[in-house]
Protein backbone atom coordinates (compact mmCIF):
# COMPACT_ATOMS: atom_id res chain seq x y z
CA UNK A 1 0.00 0.00 0.00
CA UNK A 2 2.65 2.23 1.10
CA UNK A 3 4.63 1.58 -2.16
CA UNK A 4 1.52 1.87 -4.67
CA UNK A 5 1.17 5.08 -3.06
CA UNK A 6 4.35 6.68 -3.07
CA UNK A 7 3.76 5.54 -7.07
CA UNK A 8 0.63 7.58 -7.28
CA UNK A 9 2.06 10.49 -5.49
CA UNK A 10 5.62 10.58 -7.76
CA UNK A 11 3.53 10.16 -11.14
CA UNK A 12 1.33 12.73 -10.20
CA UNK A 13 4.74 15.02 -9.63
CA UNK A 14 5.90 13.65 -12.98
CA UNK A 15 2.73 15.31 -14.81
CA UNK A 16 2.89 18.14 -12.87
CA UNK A 17 6.86 18.92 -14.05
CA UNK A 18 5.61 17.97 -17.81
CA UNK A 19 3.06 20.51 -17.28
CA UNK A 20 4.81 23.35 -16.52
CA UNK A 21 7.37 22.58 -19.12
CA UNK A 22 4.40 21.77 -21.36
CA UNK A 23 6.22 21.49 -25.27
CA UNK A 24 9.59 21.58 -23.86
CA UNK A 25 11.82 18.76 -23.64
CA UNK A 26 12.71 17.54 -19.83
CA UNK A 27 15.86 16.31 -18.92
CA UNK A 28 15.60 13.34 -17.67
CA UNK A 29 18.29 13.46 -15.59
CA UNK A 30 17.12 16.45 -13.79
CA UNK A 31 13.74 14.99 -12.88
CA UNK A 32 15.03 11.93 -11.67
CA UNK A 33 17.51 13.92 -9.75
CA UNK A 34 14.33 16.72 -8.42
CA UNK A 35 11.83 13.12 -7.61
CA UNK A 36 15.10 11.26 -6.00
CA UNK A 37 14.66 8.32 -8.27
CA UNK A 38 16.48 6.63 -10.38
CA UNK A 39 16.86 7.19 -14.03
CA UNK A 40 15.17 3.61 -14.41
CA UNK A 41 12.89 4.21 -12.07
CA UNK A 42 11.79 7.37 -14.03
CA UNK A 43 11.85 5.16 -17.47
CA UNK A 44 9.86 2.76 -15.88
CA UNK A 45 6.89 5.18 -14.57
CA UNK A 46 7.46 7.29 -18.08
CA UNK A 47 6.41 3.96 -19.63
CA UNK A 48 3.33 3.59 -17.38
CA UNK A 49 1.97 7.47 -18.19
CA UNK A 50 2.18 6.39 -21.84
CA UNK A 51 0.55 3.22 -21.35
CA UNK A 52 -1.85 5.37 -19.45
CA UNK A 53 -2.27 7.05 -22.79
CA UNK A 54 -0.14 10.66 -22.14
CA UNK A 55 1.65 11.16 -25.63
CA UNK A 56 4.73 11.07 -24.43
CA UNK A 57 7.87 11.17 -26.61
CA UNK A 58 11.20 10.30 -25.36
CA UNK A 59 14.52 11.84 -26.65
CA UNK A 60 17.02 10.01 -26.88
CA UNK A 61 20.22 11.61 -24.40
CA UNK A 62 17.81 14.75 -23.71
CA UNK A 63 14.82 13.29 -21.97
CA UNK A 64 11.18 13.43 -22.41
CA UNK A 65 8.46 15.47 -24.31
CA UNK A 66 4.88 16.40 -23.69
CA UNK A 67 3.38 18.26 -26.40
CA UNK A 68 -0.07 18.74 -25.26
CA UNK A 69 -2.39 18.03 -22.23
CA UNK A 70 -4.15 14.84 -23.06
CA UNK A 71 -7.92 14.71 -22.36
CA UNK A 72 -7.87 11.75 -19.99
CA UNK A 73 -9.22 11.69 -16.57
CA UNK A 74 -6.54 9.20 -15.27
CA UNK A 75 -5.37 10.05 -11.76
CA UNK A 76 -2.33 11.89 -11.89
CA UNK A 77 -4.00 14.06 -14.48
CA UNK A 78 -6.35 14.96 -12.41
CA UNK A 79 -4.67 15.12 -9.25
CA UNK A 80 -1.81 17.23 -10.74
CA UNK A 81 -4.33 19.66 -12.07
CA UNK A 82 -6.53 19.74 -8.92
CA UNK A 83 -6.33 23.15 -6.32
CA UNK A 84 -8.54 22.19 -4.43
CA UNK A 85 -7.71 21.33 -0.17
CA UNK A 86 -10.25 18.64 0.63
CA UNK A 87 -12.91 17.83 -2.10
CA UNK A 88 -11.79 15.20 -5.35
CA UNK A 89 -9.60 13.22 -2.74
CA UNK A 90 -9.56 10.00 -2.22
CA UNK A 91 -10.00 10.15 -6.53
CA UNK A 92 -11.74 6.28 -7.62
CA UNK A 93 -11.46 6.89 -11.14
CA UNK A 94 -13.42 3.51 -13.22
CA UNK A 95 -12.96 2.56 -16.65
CA UNK A 96 -16.77 1.52 -16.98
CA UNK A 97 -19.36 1.26 -13.99
CA UNK A 98 -23.24 0.91 -13.78
CA UNK A 99 -23.23 4.14 -11.73
CA UNK A 100 -20.74 6.25 -9.99
CA UNK A 101 -24.10 7.49 -7.32
CA UNK A 102 -24.39 3.93 -6.71
CA UNK A 103 -20.23 3.25 -6.62
CA UNK A 104 -20.15 6.39 -3.99
CA UNK A 105 -23.25 5.12 -1.95
CA UNK A 106 -21.22 2.08 -1.30
CA UNK A 107 -18.48 3.65 -0.76
CA UNK A 108 -20.01 6.34 2.03
CA UNK A 109 -21.59 3.07 3.81
CA UNK A 110 -18.37 1.63 4.37
CA UNK A 111 -17.09 5.44 6.09
CA UNK A 112 -15.21 6.64 2.69
CA UNK A 113 -14.34 10.57 4.35
CA UNK A 114 -16.06 13.56 2.65
CA UNK A 115 -14.29 14.70 -0.21
CA UNK A 116 -14.51 11.14 -2.19
CA UNK A 117 -14.99 11.52 -6.16
CA UNK A 118 -15.73 8.73 -8.04
CA UNK A 119 -15.58 9.52 -11.71
CA UNK A 120 -16.17 6.91 -14.49
CA UNK A 121 -15.07 7.18 -18.38
CA UNK A 122 -18.82 5.61 -19.52
CA UNK A 123 -21.75 4.19 -17.22
CA UNK A 124 -23.79 1.56 -18.22
CA UNK A 125 -26.80 2.62 -15.98
CA UNK A 126 -26.00 5.97 -15.27
CA UNK A 127 -28.96 7.35 -13.12
CA UNK A 128 -31.14 10.29 -14.00
CA UNK A 129 -33.76 12.24 -11.39
CA UNK A 130 -37.37 10.61 -11.50
CA UNK A 131 -36.20 7.19 -12.81
CA UNK A 132 -34.47 8.40 -15.95
CA UNK A 133 -31.45 7.04 -17.24
CA UNK A 134 -28.16 9.36 -18.12
CA UNK A 135 -26.72 8.95 -21.66
CA UNK A 136 -23.06 8.03 -20.63
CA UNK A 137 -20.41 7.16 -23.40
CA UNK A 138 -17.33 6.65 -22.93
CA UNK A 139 -14.61 9.18 -23.66
CA UNK A 140 -16.54 12.09 -23.89
CA UNK A 141 -17.74 13.21 -21.10
CA UNK A 142 -18.04 13.78 -17.53
CA UNK A 143 -20.03 11.50 -14.61
CA UNK A 144 -19.11 12.24 -11.04
CA UNK A 145 -20.08 11.31 -7.79
CA UNK A 146 -19.02 13.54 -4.53
CA UNK A 147 -19.20 12.62 -1.13
CA UNK A 148 -20.56 15.26 0.92
CA UNK A 149 -21.03 14.98 5.01
CA UNK A 150 -22.34 18.36 5.40
CA UNK A 151 -23.61 19.50 9.07
CA UNK A 152 -26.78 20.95 7.71
CA UNK A 153 -30.14 19.49 8.40
CA UNK A 154 -32.50 17.72 6.19
CA UNK A 155 -34.46 20.79 5.84
CA UNK A 156 -31.46 22.14 4.46
CA UNK A 157 -30.15 19.57 1.67
CA UNK A 158 -31.58 21.53 -1.49
CA UNK A 159 -28.71 23.83 -0.24
CA UNK A 160 -26.21 21.37 -1.65
CA UNK A 161 -28.12 21.32 -4.53
CA UNK A 162 -27.98 24.54 -5.56
CA UNK A 163 -24.41 24.56 -4.71
CA UNK A 164 -23.54 22.08 -7.23
CA UNK A 165 -25.68 23.65 -9.66
CA UNK A 166 -24.05 27.62 -8.84
CA UNK A 167 -20.45 26.06 -8.79
CA UNK A 168 -20.81 24.11 -12.37
CA UNK A 169 -22.67 27.51 -13.63
CA UNK A 170 -19.98 29.81 -12.98
CA UNK A 171 -16.81 27.34 -13.94
CA UNK A 172 -18.65 26.99 -17.71
CA UNK A 173 -19.75 31.07 -17.57
CA UNK A 174 -16.32 32.30 -16.06
CA UNK A 175 -13.78 29.76 -17.45
CA UNK A 176 -15.73 28.63 -20.36
CA UNK A 177 -17.66 32.08 -21.54
CA UNK A 178 -21.09 29.89 -22.04
CA UNK A 179 -23.90 31.53 -21.22
CA UNK A 180 -24.83 28.68 -18.82
CA UNK A 181 -27.86 28.72 -16.63
CA UNK A 182 -29.84 27.37 -13.79
CA UNK A 183 -33.26 25.33 -14.76
CA UNK A 184 -34.88 24.27 -11.26
CA UNK A 185 -34.06 22.62 -9.48
CA UNK A 186 -31.00 21.59 -10.98
CA UNK A 187 -30.40 21.30 -14.65
CA UNK A 188 -27.74 23.53 -16.42
CA UNK A 189 -28.76 25.28 -19.82
CA UNK A 190 -27.14 27.02 -22.08
CA UNK A 191 -29.29 28.65 -24.97
CA UNK A 192 -32.55 26.95 -24.26
CA UNK A 193 -30.74 23.02 -24.17
CA UNK A 194 -29.54 20.93 -21.22
CA UNK A 195 -25.87 20.75 -21.14
CA UNK A 196 -25.70 19.02 -17.28
CA UNK A 197 -27.78 17.14 -15.07
CA UNK A 198 -27.15 17.13 -11.20
CA UNK A 199 -28.69 13.73 -8.99
CA UNK A 200 -28.21 14.54 -5.44
CA UNK A 201 -29.23 11.43 -3.41
CA UNK A 202 -28.61 11.54 0.54
CA UNK A 203 -28.95 8.91 3.50
CA UNK A 204 -29.84 10.42 6.78
CA UNK A 205 -29.85 9.01 10.46
CA UNK A 206 -32.52 11.05 12.37
CA UNK A 207 -32.84 15.29 11.46
CA UNK A 208 -29.28 15.10 9.84
CA UNK A 209 -27.97 13.55 6.24
CA UNK A 210 -25.76 11.32 7.43
CA UNK A 211 -23.97 11.64 3.79
CA UNK A 212 -25.23 12.85 0.32
CA UNK A 213 -23.69 11.72 -3.31
CA UNK A 214 -23.82 14.69 -5.41
CA UNK A 215 -24.18 13.35 -8.93
CA UNK A 216 -23.21 15.22 -11.95
CA UNK A 217 -23.24 14.98 -15.33
CA UNK A 218 -22.31 16.98 -17.76
CA UNK A 219 -22.17 17.17 -21.45
CA UNK A 220 -17.96 17.70 -22.48
CA UNK A 221 -17.35 16.50 -25.89
CA UNK A 222 -20.41 14.79 -27.37
CA UNK A 223 -20.38 15.97 -31.03
CA UNK A 224 -23.43 17.78 -32.97
CA UNK A 225 -25.60 14.50 -34.08
CA UNK A 226 -23.83 12.65 -30.90
CA UNK A 227 -26.94 12.08 -28.68
CA UNK A 228 -29.64 9.48 -29.32
CA UNK A 229 -32.82 10.99 -31.33
CA UNK A 230 -34.89 10.46 -27.82
CA UNK A 231 -32.80 13.62 -26.62
CA UNK A 232 -31.40 15.66 -29.35
CA UNK A 233 -33.74 18.26 -30.35
CA UNK A 234 -33.06 18.97 -26.06
CA UNK A 235 -29.64 18.04 -24.82
CA UNK A 236 -26.34 20.05 -26.19
CA UNK A 237 -22.56 20.09 -25.30
CA UNK A 238 -19.79 22.32 -24.34
CA UNK A 239 -18.08 21.28 -27.36
CA UNK A 240 -21.20 22.20 -29.21
CA UNK A 241 -22.05 25.69 -27.95
CA UNK A 242 -18.56 26.19 -27.64
CA UNK A 243 -17.16 24.87 -30.80
CA UNK A 244 -13.82 23.13 -29.65
CA UNK A 245 -13.03 19.79 -27.52
CA UNK A 246 -12.14 20.70 -24.15
CA UNK A 247 -9.98 18.76 -21.24
CA UNK A 248 -12.19 16.68 -18.85
CA UNK A 249 -9.99 16.88 -16.06
CA UNK A 250 -9.14 20.67 -16.13
CA UNK A 251 -13.48 21.16 -16.04
CA UNK A 252 -13.47 18.58 -13.25
CA UNK A 253 -10.62 20.52 -11.41
CA UNK A 254 -12.16 23.81 -11.45
CA UNK A 255 -15.98 22.67 -10.88
CA UNK A 256 -14.02 21.15 -7.43
CA UNK A 257 -12.28 24.09 -6.35
CA UNK A 258 -15.07 26.44 -6.61
CA UNK A 259 -17.62 24.10 -5.17
CA UNK A 260 -15.20 23.85 -2.31
CA UNK A 261 -15.44 27.96 -1.71
CA UNK A 262 -19.26 27.13 -1.93
CA UNK A 263 -19.45 24.70 0.52
CA UNK A 264 -16.68 26.62 2.71
CA UNK A 265 -19.26 29.38 2.86
CA UNK A 266 -22.44 27.40 3.32
CA UNK A 267 -20.41 25.23 6.63
CA UNK A 268 -20.23 28.62 7.85
CA UNK A 269 -24.20 29.20 7.76
CA UNK A 270 -23.46 32.07 4.78
CA UNK A 271 -26.18 31.17 1.91
CA UNK A 272 -27.20 34.61 0.56
CA UNK A 273 -24.37 34.73 -1.60
CA UNK A 274 -25.41 31.21 -3.01
CA UNK A 275 -28.93 31.96 -3.56
CA UNK A 276 -28.24 35.58 -5.41
CA UNK A 277 -25.76 33.88 -7.45
CA UNK A 278 -28.69 30.94 -8.37
CA UNK A 279 -31.38 33.79 -8.60
CA UNK A 280 -29.46 35.72 -10.74
CA UNK A 281 -27.92 32.87 -13.52
CA UNK A 282 -31.64 31.15 -12.90
CA UNK A 283 -33.55 29.76 -16.09
CA UNK A 284 -36.86 29.53 -14.50
CA UNK A 285 -37.67 32.39 -12.88
CA UNK A 286 -39.73 34.80 -14.55
CA UNK A 287 -41.03 32.47 -16.76
CA UNK A 288 -44.55 30.64 -17.57
CA UNK A 289 -43.88 26.78 -16.29
CA UNK A 290 -45.57 23.54 -16.80
CA UNK A 291 -46.40 21.08 -13.13
CA UNK A 292 -45.86 17.55 -13.60
CA UNK A 293 -50.07 17.58 -12.05
CA UNK A 294 -50.70 19.82 -15.06
CA UNK A 295 -51.03 23.22 -13.90
CA UNK A 296 -49.75 26.15 -14.90
CA UNK A 297 -48.21 29.18 -13.64
CA UNK A 298 -45.16 32.06 -13.67
CA UNK A 299 -41.76 31.13 -11.66
CA UNK A 300 -41.84 34.05 -9.25
CA UNK A 301 -39.52 32.92 -6.85
CA UNK A 302 -37.93 30.66 -4.46
CA UNK A 303 -38.21 30.16 -0.93
CA UNK A 304 -35.37 29.25 1.64
CA UNK A 305 -35.49 25.92 0.91
CA UNK A 306 -35.07 25.63 -2.36
CA UNK A 307 -38.92 25.08 -3.35
CA UNK A 308 -39.72 27.03 -6.32
CA UNK A 309 -42.72 29.80 -5.79
CA UNK A 310 -45.36 29.75 -8.54
CA UNK A 311 -48.09 32.07 -9.00
CA UNK A 312 -51.11 30.16 -11.01
CA UNK A 313 -53.29 31.96 -13.77
CA UNK A 314 -55.94 31.94 -10.75
CA UNK A 315 -53.35 33.80 -8.83
CA UNK A 316 -53.15 31.05 -6.29
CA UNK A 317 -48.99 30.73 -5.12
CA UNK A 318 -47.56 27.21 -4.95
CA UNK A 319 -44.99 25.82 -2.99
CA UNK A 320 -43.12 23.52 -5.37
CA UNK A 321 -40.63 21.39 -3.58
CA UNK A 322 -39.92 18.48 -5.31
CA UNK A 323 -40.38 17.13 -9.23
CA UNK A 324 -39.80 18.81 -12.44
CA UNK A 325 -41.27 21.61 -14.00
CA UNK A 326 -41.14 22.45 -17.87
CA UNK A 327 -40.80 26.04 -18.66
CA UNK A 328 -43.16 26.43 -21.39
CA UNK A 329 -41.99 29.94 -22.60
C1 LIG B 1 -30.77 14.48 -14.25
O1 LIG B 1 -31.72 13.71 -14.41
O2 LIG B 1 -30.71 15.56 -14.82
C2 LIG B 1 -29.63 14.10 -13.33
C3 LIG B 1 -28.55 13.36 -14.06
C4 LIG B 1 -27.38 12.94 -13.19
C5 LIG B 1 -26.39 12.06 -13.93
C6 LIG B 1 -25.14 11.80 -13.15
S1 LIG B 1 -23.88 11.06 -14.14
C7 LIG B 1 -22.92 10.76 -12.73
C8 LIG B 1 -23.87 10.34 -11.63
N1 LIG B 1 -24.07 8.91 -11.66
C9 LIG B 1 -25.32 8.59 -12.01
O3 LIG B 1 -25.75 7.43 -12.16
N2 LIG B 1 -26.04 9.71 -12.20
C10 LIG B 1 -25.26 10.90 -11.94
Amino acid sequence: MKNHRGTAERDIQIVRHLLTHLGETVSGETLARKLGVSRVALHNRMAALKAMGFPLVSIPRKGYLLEEIPDLLVPPLFLALLESRELGRPYHYLEQTDSTNRVARDLARQGAPEGTLVVAESQTRGKGRQGRSWFSPGGENLYLSLILRPPISLLEVSHITFLASVALTQVIRERLHLEALIKWPNDIYIKGKKVAGILVEMESRGTMPQFLVVGVGLNVNTPPGGFPPEISTRATSLMMEGGKRLLRAQILAWFLETLEEWYRDLREGHREALLAYWRRYNYTLGRRVHLEDGREGWAVGITPQGSLLVRTQGGTLLSVGAGDVEVVE
